[in-house]
């Protein structure tokens, strides 16, 4: 038996020698796959592509159903960002983001005498802005979907009727939350009430509106019925979205941030997302040094990763917001000279200090809860989707007419420069509110080619920390040759330049690692639970097959044929 053992793994520790036959741990299959944060939206979006659906009609089942089973993040009254390779190689962008309601001001969340009102961004009904989901998969489904919308939402209709089974993670959530529920929105709430694992929640309210939105299409909830019934519950709350709001609003494709790391060809979100230019700045930063030769999680790869994730967020915090209002100098941001000059104060003797840091300078320069999932069809197909309420259950205040949550995505502006919002990112001007505008974000759905080939589909929640996330596992199966699965296992770390600070997982860290760490000058934060997003990634193997990365951390799972 001893034998066996050895034997094993000296096939595995050779096999890690060459990228090529990594042995995979992760769910295989053969043609196509779902990997979302509830096994029944993956069970969704596959059944839409067994019909003969596509990539893109599995994103519309997918991302529905996820808003049935999963309403802390999954939605209708939220947004999201959309990265596609289609198997010929073309690859697009889909910004359905929320954007402020017509009556925003740049200081609404601000009292008197120019404080930040606490909890006015995230807790109340200024906190949602106008919300982009079903924009965004109408949009999706109008330009490249296949099947009829009808068939699409069938099966997630059902779903909200039949009900979904609350597991051991979604038990605690709700638990945690409850007290708030019944505050906000009162004793008799769908979520107010008290739930153990095993229960079943029916969705009724929800399976009406999906039914309506079947009905009648996309204007259903952007000018019709529950338009008018989505305004009405926000005006009794005290907010100030108009029907006008949602009348106007509209989702955008937008050209994805493409660039290279070594023989990877990386495409990302572009803004309002912060996402894909901070990871080609991070990508860019770090390339030129031997991290495989350093080794996974070592204390000199620790360094070069946090120097490099430093100065991105340092410029995302100052140049960074909707390219609809602001100039972004995305060109000068990316140069490589610049990224070169950028790290070139880094020494592995001692850590630079986020406030000796700032913005780099540019030449002639004017101016808690999200969800990711990823689909590979049968054709070869991607779709990377992100999509949030922004915090945990959003604003909190659920409508139980119309049976969804509101986001709390106003919080992502930056209500006063240089003030820390929900995930501690502060911002500048280029991110402060203004009517119709777009939120900076940090989502970044993410699809990997090698040599011209689909590589791999990648994303996570985590607020600021999923850039830092969807990076890590792209190195871990690129530098470290982990499997899909051991990829997104692998335990993470994180720095965004204020605080200045170091936040590492929880409990999974050496001491000695990271005493020396703290040696070398950097503040570490263990405690951090924010750092733990939930990566959900497809790799495309060498011989064709899909390998899975449903991150355990919660109830994350890979379905496919
Ligand atoms: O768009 C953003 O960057 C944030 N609203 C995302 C929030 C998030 O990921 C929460 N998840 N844990």
């Amino acid at each position: 038996m001893k034998k066996i053992v050895l034997l094993l793994c000296l096939a595995i520790v050779s096999c890690k020698s060459n990228e090529k036959s990594i042995a995979p741990t992760g769910l295989l299959t053969d043609k196509a796959m779902v990997v979302s944060a509830r096994e029944e939206a993956s069970e969704i979006g596959v059944e839409i592509m067994k019909k003969g659906g596509n990539t893109f009609d599995a994103m519309v089942a997918t991302e529905l159903a996820l808003a049935v089973c999963y309403p802390q993040a999954g939605n209708i009254g939220g947004g999201g960002f959309m990265v596609y390779r289609k198997v010929n190689g073309e690859t697009g962008a889909l910004d359905y983001r929320e954007k402020a309601p017509l009556a925003a001001t740049k200081d609404m969340f601000l009292d008197k005498d120019g404080n930040v009102i606490e909890g006015k961004s995230t807790a109340t009904a200024f906190a949602s802005s106008v919300p982009g989901t079903l924009a965004g998969l109408f949009a999706v489904h109008k330009k490249h979907g296949s099947l009829p919308i009808t068939e699409i939402l069938a099966p997630v209709i059902a779903l909200a009727k039949k009900g979904v089974i609350v597991t051991k993670f979604q038990a605690k959530s709700l638990a945690d939350y409850r007290a708030t529920f019944i505050q906000i929105n009162g004793p008799n709430s769908l979520f107010s009430k008290e739930y153990k694992v095993g229960d079943t929640i029916k969705y009724p309210a929800l399976a009406q509106t999906l039914q309506r939105v079947s009905d009648n299409g996309r204007d259903e909830f952007y000018k019709g019925e529950t338009a008018q019934k989505l305004i009405n519950f926000l005006k009794n709350k005290g907010g100030n979205m108009t029907v006008k709001d949602l009348n106007v609003y509209e989702a955008k494709w937008r050209d994805p941030i493409t660039f290279k790391y070594k023989s990877l060809k990386i495409t990302s979100m572009s803004p309002p997302s912060s996402g894909g230019i901070c990871l080609n700045q991070i990508m860019k930063m770090i390339e030129p040094f031997d991290l495989a030769q350093m080794g996974h999680n070592s204390v000199k790869a620790i360094q070069v990763i946090t120097e490099a994730e430093r100065r991105a967020y340092a410029d995302r915090n100052f140049y960074l917001g909707d390219p609809d209002f602001v100039k972004l100098p995305i060109k000068e941001l990316l140069d490589s000279v610049y990224l070169e000059n950028r790290m070139s104060d880094f020494s592995f003797d001692k850590a630079s200090k986020s406030s000796e840091i700032g913005e780099g300078k540019i030449p002639r320069y004017e101016s808690k809860q999200t969800t990711h999932y990823s689909i590979v069809d049968s054709e070869g197909n991607a779709v990377s989707a992100t999509t949030t309420l922004n915090d945990n259950y959003g604003s909190k205040i659920y409508c139980d007419e119309l049976g969804f949550f509101l986001n709390n995505q106003m919080d992502d502006f930056s209500a006063k420069p240089g003030v820390p919002n929900l995930y501690g990112l502060t911002g500048t001007e280029a991110n402060s509110i203004a009517p119709e505008k777009r939120m900076l974000s940090s989502m970044t759905p993410t699809i990997v080619e090698k040599d011209k080939k689909l590589f791999m589909v990648v994303g996570t929640p985590g607020g600021s920390t999923i850039i830092t996330s969807v990076m890590q596992t792209i190195l871990n199966v690129y530098e470290y040759n982990m499997s899909m699965q051991e990829a997104v296992n692998a335990a993470r770390f994180h720095h965004q330049w204020l605080p200045d600070e170091v936040t590492f997982e929880p409990n999974s860290f050496d001491k000695e690692l990271l005493r020396k760490v703290k040696e070398k000058g950097y503040k570490v934060n263990e405690t951090n639970k924010e750092i733990v997003g939930q990566v959900d990634a497809i790799l495309v193997l060498p011989n064709g097959k899909l390998e899975a990365g449903a991150d355990k951390r919660e109830d994350n799972k890979a379905v496919g044929f």
